[in-house]
């Protein structure tokens, strides 16, 4: 029986060691939380790494290792702490992504990290063509593992690979800066279905093989060694029954309450308001300036003193990063001086966890709260503000969502705003705040049944059959 073979940098699972034992929980992020449902419930294999550098595990602990893994059906390529820190840490997280997100200051190009990205991306074509038979599709993911699609075509000419970037592709201007734009867009072209959240990333990506690689490019399919590629978009989805089940029995009255969920309500009297906020702790979320704009929203609105509370989850990522470190410290200490500011006796505006909760803490912040605040300064999607609409069963809430996350774009009954205008958040904050029920509902409504009926798996499957269209099409033509 054929299968299809999911790649991406990380698998679903993160595997670590703890006094000498091995701990495995779910990886965080919007691929692995996504394409997670997708995986468990196909014949197919998942492989990636599995979060631990290869070279701290003795052949025993690597054994058990391979074995948890695989009880997921998951496949490890195993890495070492060098290709971590070059191709993962370096390479993909601080020259891909801070020039795919336009944080053109952040980017560092570095010849050896290139090295090791190319390296990287042959482990993990090694790995794929061992596990590959004929007849099987591969679906490669995101940023980490652009030059992917070639190396396993050039390999393998025959077989079907389509890929999906869950991150924004830049424009044409942006890209072209990039030292090894033609090798990464000739990498990438070895997949027959190249797949973006959005038309404007579609649009950035077609625009760049046109100039740079000079290709025929005819509306969205490319001509390229005699094959059609074709290239569209699929805003990526959630698990819509997953988040709404949970919610619901959450509310129900059989439902023992965490004490986080206790705590959260204790605040919720006397008309006392919420606002949550969840992001991985990335400079591309805009966290400090949705604290400032807190700060301004507070000094603009001061009847809202004592009445509302920030809830900000921030997960801790990519924390070897400098980047990231800083942000880290500039968080910390921006809640400390706004905490300062406006703190009284029996009030604290903001809370603050840094840290990974688990999925059923995750569920009592969405139906705890009265507005979800999520403002990426540029965001792939984002799916969390998808997560927080399907939570909402009781109909109320609203989503203020940034205008540079690929997730306003199908979510026009958010309040959106531009996360770099503090009296846009004010003034939309005050809004939510202010929104009668009647109109929570009617916006919470008609998001919710647009994410119900296209979710994460609607979305793999419209991929999956638009890829197999695609490459019967190529087959056609080239018996002709
Ligand atoms: P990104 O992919 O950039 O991290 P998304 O918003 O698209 O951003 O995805 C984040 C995903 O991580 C969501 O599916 C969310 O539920 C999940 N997540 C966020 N915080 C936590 C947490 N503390 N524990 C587990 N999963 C989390
Ligand atoms: O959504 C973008 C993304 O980079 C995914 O590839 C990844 O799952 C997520 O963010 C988390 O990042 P990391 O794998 O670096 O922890």
């Amino acid at each position: 029986m054929n299968k299809t073979i999911i790649v991406s940098n990380r698998l679903p699972l993160q595997v670590s060691i703890h006094d000498n034992s091995l701990k495995v929980s779910p990886s965080v992020g919007g691929l692995a939380t996504g394409m997670k449902s997708v995986h468990s419930e196909g014949n197919g294999i998942w492989v990636g790494w599995s979060g631990i550098p290869e070279n701290e595990l003795n052949p025993e602990l690597s054994r058990e290792v391979q074995n948890k893994i695989k009880k997921e059906k998951c496949v490890s390529v195993p890495l070492t702490s060098q290709d971590i820190e070059e191709y993962y840490e370096g390479f993909s997280n601080r020259a891909l992504w801070p020039l795919f997100h336009y944080f053109m200051e952040y980017t560092n190009f570095e010849q050896k990290e290139w090295e090791a990205y190319k390296r990287v991306n042959e482990k993990f074509a090694e790995v794929v063509i061992d596990n590959l038979n004929d007849g099987d599709t591969v679906w490669v993911h995101d940023y980490q593992l652009l030059l992917l699609p070639q190396l396993i075509k050039e390999k393998k000419p025959n077989t079907t690979i389509g890929f999906f970037l869950h991150i924004p592709f830049p424009s044409y201007e942006i890209f072209r800066t990039f030292p090894w734009r033609e090798e990464i867009l000739t990498g990438m072209l070895g997949a027959d279905l190249l797949g973006f959240h959005t038309y404007d990333y579609e649009r950035h990506f077609l625009s760049s093989v046109k100039r740079i690689l000079r290709l025929d490019v005819n509306f969205n399919e490319i001509n390229f060694h005699d094959r059609i590629i074709k290239v569209d978009s699929f805003p990526m989805g959630i698990d819509y029954s997953k988040f709404h089940n949970a919610a619901l029995k959450h509310h129900s009255d059989s439902y023992e309450k965490s004490e986080l969920r206790t705590r959260l309500e204790e605040h919720l009297v006397d008309d006392k308001k919420l606002i949550l906020s969840i992001d991985r702790m990335d400079y591309t979320k805009g966290i400090p300036n949705r604290i400032k704009a807190f700060e301004y929203f507070l000094d603009t609105y001061p009847q809202y003193k004592e009445k509302v509370r920030l809830v900000m989850l921030a997960v801790p990522s990519r924390s070897n990063v400098p980047q990231y470190q800083k942000l880290k410290r500039e968080t910390d200490e921006l809640v400390g001086r706004i905490n300062g500011k406006f703190a009284t006796v029996s009030w604290t505006p903001i809370w603050y966890f840094y840290r990974s909760l688990p999925f059923e803490n995750l569920i009592d912040l969405y139906i705890s709260s009265d507005v979800a605040l999520i403002t990426p300064i540029r965001d792939g999607m984002n799916l969390v503000a998808k997560e927080y609409v399907a939570t909402r069963t009781h109909g109320n809430g609203v989503l203020i969502l940034s205008e540079m996350a690929g997730a306003s774009k199908e979510m026009n009954e958010a309040l959106l705003i531009n996360p770099n205008s503090y009296e846009d958040f004010a003034a939309s904050l005050n809004t939510a705040l202010t929104m009668p029920l009647n109109e929570q509902e009617t916006r919470i409504k008609l998001l919710q049944k647009r994410l119900k009926r296209y979710d994460v798996e609607k979305w793999a499957e419209e991929f999956l059959k638009a890829l197999k269209k695609t490459k019967e099409v190529t087959s056609n033509n080239i018996t002709k």
